[in-house]
């Protein structure tokens, strides 16, 4: 990871190489301290590519052991090699040759989990995005696409699985108390999809029957004594695989997929073609080990990781800079079937809360970058929300401004085109353009142009000639190295309700291109003329969230009262109800903040207890409205000048207040929870959990004592339930003797179980104050902490940093230090890692004067050091710009 320490890559370089792979044989001879990978590579020269010019291979702390083309080992005087590097020159005249390489590594060094790496007597790989070099010299890049067989030799006892990409070719027992397997994939692929697992694991089969009638196998192989909890996963899976044949017509192209589970993993998860690798998190779940969250979640991903099968792996990335060809699109993918599968506006609500408490900061501060960057340094920190989730909505407003059918016909010929290449988003976007005719030069730019645009809105209505004018203006902040931004091609679906709360319709609309109810604003400021509206309406806008902007409207309070009431469209419904939410508690930090006392209008009480109460609300929608904003939403929106403690006293005294006047329906909806029947991991049923754990806290804060969370710790018979009660425990009455029973409890009861430890740990990093970075610290020490498992690290220390605003804030600044002294060791061990949980700095600009002095000071010392990973310098490096 320390190779070429400050290269930075620009997407205006990119060109293909000179050379073509045809087929890769790898083999494997699995060793825990010394492995060795022989690789025979058929290549020839690219048409029309200088034939003097050399081969140069990437390479990532390799040693090589071996090296001949055509059979015959090359002379020391025809290439070069060190670790991250072979060149290799006069290369035949006919172009045409076969390259054997061989390489020794240490797949039980390898704490970066990237490559080859062996963990808890597991052999497994991550390619993505630049693994593969970590294994063997190769074109380690996305548009080399070559047919993989692979051969893996181990120890019988100890792997008698050993799998790879594609299907099964062979399998034999050798004489020394080894076996080998070989597969064969016949779909080119580029390396980073590579995949290879080993070790002794248990299994669960399926079938699944394709729309063409094909019998494919499924696979989850999880770790043993575990298998009973794969079950959903593999149900997910099945869903997914039928979802995508009847809503995007995609078939499944191998006969076997199999998915394996393991505990040490960087990531989520990784779509190696016809082996996805999991962290175990997202995959292993029963109603006691799981919450509701945590279904949700398998399911969404299993389903990403297939979907990428066709959006991803048929039709791959040109280079790094395209990777939200990929990511986007199939989070996009991901986000519609959540959407099929469960509540389409709770799911949507979901997805905006995510993108504002996430994608929003990242655009707003010195991390910010376009959907498709022009330059890195390290391609491992562009795995991002802009990529993701900014990428999954530009999609998705393409498919507003086209519809749903104009969508699928551009996606179908995407896929008839491309299949089988490595394409730019230019490819992508075009098919759209010549499938439906639209033209898509402006709204391009959402892809080039980083920040998020703000909308402001003005409207004047006309009772006499019964016309509403609505101005809407656009304006992107600067961002790193983007000063001067353009107007965006943005659809605003928009509604507007009438005075008995019901949709007005208008008979005509002038002022700009518009679809329906969807206003396309091209310009900085345009005027939307409605025609026939005969009554001043309540104005609803971006409605669905359709697209990922921040809204500025003046409104008055009625009628916002009235859109938090009646208005139809639920996403913009929660988003008047959270706005309002917002709104109070934003001032009643300013009043903390002043020494000022905090009050709480009724009309805000009564929306919250009025939507709580509402029965023609689903009651996961219900839950959503009644979780208040977060402190860290709080400080979001504040922006500047942010103080953690006047926000966690105003949150406390606030929702003291709201739970005070509701407090009889909060009783009665947390009391709800009682009656419910056996568990069951649907949609339905974690909604009514969601409202009965929502009014809990609330109804637990009006009372001030712990004793009903207690009492829900309890008699909880499932992990949502409890983890929900034990929060409210710490939380709320943190040093109670309630809470540290429920905590004492649970660390006993999980005391085997390291993933529902991680919630322990995630509940204590996070309970409200400047002590608990003692207990952070002494955490570090409890025998289920390891620091060299990603999944633990995450749960405590990235919990405490990210999402712990004033633990992590302590005035002080010793929170700071604790968090510099932590990033400096880890970045030896695992700087992917790293570098992710250092981004959780990434706003500290906003912070008030002392603590981000302290806080600059502490990142300063990190930068201070000249040997970090190049992951973690330029994270502090952008960060301190
Ligand atoms: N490509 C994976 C996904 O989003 C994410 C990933 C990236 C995993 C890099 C590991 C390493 O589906
Ligand atoms: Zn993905």
């Amino acid at each position: 990871m320390q190779a070429d320490k400050n290269r930075t890559v620009y997407l205006k370089d990119y060109r293909p190489t000179d050379f073509i792979i045809e087929t890769v044989d790898l083999v494997f001879d699995l060793g825990e301290t010394m492995t060795t990978v022989g690789s025979q590579i058929r290549m020839r020269r690219r048409p029309g590519a200088d034939p003097s010019a050399p081969l140069i291979f990437d390479g990532d702390g390799l040693a090589l052991s071996g090296l001949a083309l055509d059979g015959k080992p090359l002379l020391p005087e025809r290439y070069d090699s060190n670790a991250n590097r072979l060149t290799i020159r006069d290369l035949p005249e006919d172009g045409a040759f076969t390259l054997t390489i061989k390489t020794r590594i240490n797949p039980t060094a390898n704490s970066q989990l990237l490559g080859l790496y062996r963990t808890n007597g597991i052999y497994s790989t991550q390619c993505e995005a630049e693994g593969f070099r970590r294994i063997t010299y190769f074109y380690d890049r996305p548009d080399v696409l070559a047919v993989y067989t692979v051969t893996i030799i181990a120890d019988e006892k100890t792997c008698p699985l050993l799998l790879s990409n594609g299907n099964l070719v062979e399998e034999q027992r050798l004489d020394d108390g080894r076996h080998m397997a070989r597969w064969h994939d016949p779909f080119p692929k580029p390396s980073y999809l590579f995949a290879l697992v080993a070790g002794d694991l248990s299994m669960i089969e399926d079938r699944f029957k394709t729309m063409s009638g094909r019998d494919v196998t499924l696979r989850i192989y999880v770790e043993h004594g575990k298998a009973g909890r794969a079950g959903y996963a593999m149900d997910s899976l099945k869903r997914a695989m039928k979802w995508d044949e009847e809503r995007f017509g995609r078939e499944y192209d191998l006969d076997i997929f199999m998915i394996v589970a393991v505990s040490d993993f960087n990531m989520g998860a990784m779509e190696n073609k016809g082996l996805n690798i999991f962290n175990d998190r997202l995959i292993l779940a029963d109603p006691e080990t799981a919450t509701d969250d945590d279904y949700a979640r398998i399911e969404a991903v299993v389903a990403h990781e297939y979907f990428h099968n066709w959006t991803g792996n048929r039709i791959t990335c040109r280079d790094w800079f395209q990777l939200s060809l990929k990511e986007g699109l199939t989070v996009y993918r991901e986000h519609e079937f959540s959407a099929d599968e469960r509540s389409r506006p709770v799911v949507r609500v979901e997805e905006v809360k995510f993108l504002r408490a996430h994608q929003f900061p990242e655009d707003g501060g010195p991390l910010a970058h376009p959907v498709r960057p022009t330059e890195y340094v390290e391609i491992d920190n562009f795995y991002t929300t802009t990529v993701y989730e900014k990428g999954s909505e530009v999609s998705r407003m393409i498919a507003t401004l086209l519809g749903p059918e104009g969508f699928r016909k551009g996606l179908d010929l995407f896929f008839e085109r491309h299949d089988g290449g490595a394409v730019t988003i230019e490819d992508y976007l075009t098919c759209f353009e010549e499938a439906t005719g639209h033209d898509l030069t402006h709204f391009a730019l959402w892809y080039h142009q980083a920040g998020t645009p703000v909308i402001s809105v003005d409207s004047a209505y006309d009772e006499e000639k019964a016309e509403l004018r609505l101005t809407l203006g656009q304006k992107t902040p600067a961002t790193p190295g983007q000063r001067i931004k353009k107007p965006l091609h943005i659809p605003l679906r928009v509604g507007l309700i009438g005075p008995n709360g019901d949709d007005m319709e208008a008979s005509a609309i002038s002022g700009g291109a518009h679809r329906k109810d969807v206003l396309e604003l091209t310009q900085d400021e345009q005027t939307f003329v409605f025609e026939g509206i005969g009554a001043r309406p309540a104005i609803s806008v971006n409605r669905d969230f359709s697209a990922p902007v921040r809204v500025r409207f003046d409104q008055s309070r009625e009628d916002r009262l009235r859109i938090a009431g009646a208005e139809t469209d639920l996403v913009a419904r929660w988003d008047t109800v959270n706005a309002l939410a917002l709104e109070a508690l934003v001032r009643a930090a300013e009043n903390v903040k002043a020494g000022q006392p905090v009050t709480v209008d009724a009309g805000l009480s009564a929306v919250l207890v009025a939507t709580a109460e509402d029965e023609t609300l689903e009651p996961a929608f219900r839950a959503l409205a009644l979780a208040l904003p977060s402190e860290l939403d709080i400080g979001r929106e504040i922006g500047a000048n942010v103080d953690p403690d006047a926000i966690h006293t105003a949150r406390k005294t606030v929702i003291r207040a709201i739970a005070e006047t509701g407090c009889e329906t909060f009783v009665r909806l947390a009391t709800g929870m009682d009656t419910l029947s056996a568990f069951s991991p649907d949609a339905a049923s974690a909604g009514r959990r969601a409202l009965a754990n929502a009014a809990l806290a609330l109804a637990a804060a009006a009372e001030n004592t712990p004793a009903r969370a207690s009492r829900a710790y309890q008699a909880a018979d499932n992990m949502t339930d409890m983890l929900a009660a034990m929060r409210v425990l710490a939380h709320q009455f943190a040093g109670s003797d309630e809470a540290e029973d429920a905590l004492s409890d649970f660390r006993r009861r999980f005391a085997g179980e390291p993933l529902v430890l991680d919630k322990w740990f995630s509940t204590l990093a996070t309970v409200p104050g400047g002590q608990t970075l003692e207990r952070v610290a002494s955490l570090m020490g409890d025998t289920a902490f390891d620091e060299t498992n990603p999944n633990r690290v995450r749960a405590l220390i990235g919990a405490f940093a990210s999402s712990n605003p004033t633990g992590f804030n302590r005035p002080d600044g010793a929170a700071y230090d604790f968090f510099a002294d932590f990033i400096l060791t880890s970045d030896r061990r695992n700087a992917t890692l790293t570098a992710r949980l250092m981004t959780a700095m990434r706003s500290f600009e906003a912070l008030e004067p002392q603590r981000r002095a302290l806080a600059r000071k502490a990142i300063e010392r990190i930068a201070g050091h000249d040997d970090l990973s190049r992951n973690l310098r330029d994270i502090v490096d952008r960060m301190l710009k």
